[in-house]
């Protein structure tokens, strides 16, 4: 690769949040796990649709005519943020409220004793849905992590994968300390079983390029609200999948069909059209950076080039960040990084504790200071919570990263950390 360098300035020109100041110093979102902050790009088109196009769908005046045309292309943007076709792209509230959607469509074709596979690794928007079904006489099991790498175990699922399994869900990313998946693996084999298979990318979206074709999954799950959108849920669906779900519907006729068959009620058409926009945003930062990745973006043509290429900037980006800040964290006394060894896939987001410290109690030092991060669970409850047993010295601290983020930021966080372990001597 060309000698990277990341435009950042022009990046962070658009995001008006990052004028906030805390105590006289500028604000630091390092929250992006939690929702990243938005370009005001994407803040006008929400704008543009409901000042000049608000309209319920399926009429045959002007606005209402421009809604469902907005709302079918903000598919097209999506089918190529996920490399499918719009047909198999479904919109919705979040991705929790599509998942349980997807879980209550599924379950009316599944019969007491049947299975469903889902992890310990994984948000609850990725298990709560599957454990419902718990109601219904559905099995449901859950596939075991490495506490100290926070990985998968591969022979765990296999011992729990049987053809009795009708559905596999799995996160590509982990939202609690940034584990990448090799999720191809797990789905060949839940495959082989005949199982459906469901990965949440809500984490993995941010931070790296989807072809939903290279996965094989049957549906993947995002939040645009994660990738400088509004908040919103992407599903796909793949169409041979999508036709022989029998989905929870409004009864209706001219919904029968995906992806109509996956939504409920009027659209967020003014959500939809922000949503799109934030796809352009990245596919605008892969214009200007495609240059540094010509040798990886060979066959890809149109907005998909460019989306492929802005993930990719914005991985490469984060990564260098992210990798001082594990880096100097994790030689600071009593801090622990939690995660996957060094070299193992994983997104810029660096979850940590400090020995004896409650972790909120670190969290607010470092609000204090305009530094934004989460602690706690982040509904990664499973493997937080339950798994490692953190909650009571509450969960994990999180820096996530987002491509506005700069060296400043990470410098004062290294700094800040540094002052809280001296106070507390
Ligand atoms: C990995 C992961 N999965 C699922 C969810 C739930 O997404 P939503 O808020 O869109 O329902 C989140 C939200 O933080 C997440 O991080």
């Amino acid at each position: 690769m060309k000698n990277f360098s990341f435009k950042v300035d022009e990046i962070r020109e658009q995001f008006p949040a990052l004028s906030k100041t805390v105590n006289g110093l500028p604000a630091a979102f390092l929250d992006g796990p939690g929702g990243t902050q938005v370009p005001r790009r994407v803040v006008e088109k929400i704008n543009d649709y409901l000042y000049y196009r608000n309209a319920n769908s399926h009429g045959v005046f002007k606005t209402s005519v421009e809604s469902d045309n907005l709302y079918w292309q903000a598919r097209e943007v999506y089918a190529d943020f996920l490399n499918c076709s719009p047909e198999e792209v479904a919109f919705g509230a979040n991705t929790s409220s599509n998942n349980f959607k997807l879980a209550l469509g599924l379950v009316r074709t599944m019969k007491p004793g049947d299975e469903v596979l889902i992890t310990d690794i994984d948000h609850e928007g990725n298990r709560s849905p599957w454990r419902t079904l718990e109601d219904f006489g559905i099995v449901v099991k859950s596939v075991k992590i490495n506490t100290d790498t926070i990985t998968l175990d591969f022979e765990d699922f296999k011992s729990k994968l049987s053809d009795k399994t009708k559905v596999f869900a799995v996160n590509w990313a982990a939202n609690s300390c940034g584990t990448i998946t090799d999720v191809k693996k797990f789905i060949d084999e839940a495959h082989k079983v005949g199982a459906i298979t469901v990965v949440d990318a809500v984490h993995y979206a941010p931070h790296r390029p989807i072809d939903v074709k290279a996965i094989d999954t049957d549906v993947l799950l995002c939040s645009a609200y994660k990738f400088f959108g509004p908040h919103f849920g992407i599903m796909y669906v793949k169409k041979s999948v999508g036709d022989q779900i029998r989905t929870v519907r409004v009864m209706a006729d001219d919904n029968t069909e995906a992806p109509f068959k996956f939504e409920t009620g009027t659209p967020a058409m003014e959500l939809a059209a922000g949503s799109a926009e934030a796809v352009e945003f990245i596919a605008d930062i892969g214009r200007t950076h495609e240059e540094f990745f010509l040798d990886r973006l060979t066959g890809l043509e149109g907005r998909r080039r460019f989306v492929v290429a802005g993930m990719m900037a914005i991985d490469e980006y984060e990564e260098g960040l992210a990798l001082q800040l594990r880096k100097e964290l994790s030689a600071m006394p009593g801090v622990k990084v939690f995660g996957p060894e060094e070299g193992h896939p994983r997104t810029s987001t660096v979850s940590f504790n400090i020995e004896g410290i409650h972790s909120n109690e670190i969290a607010r030092f470092l609000a204090e200071r305009g530094l934004f991060v989460w602690d706690g669970d982040y509904y990664a409850i499973e493997t937080i919570t339950n798994v490692l047993g953190l909650e009571p010295s509450g969960g994990l601290v999180r820096i996530g990263l987002a491509p506005y983020n700069i060296q400043s930021e990470i410098d004062r966080v290294i700094q800040a950390v540094r002052d809280f372990i001296e106070s507390k001597k």
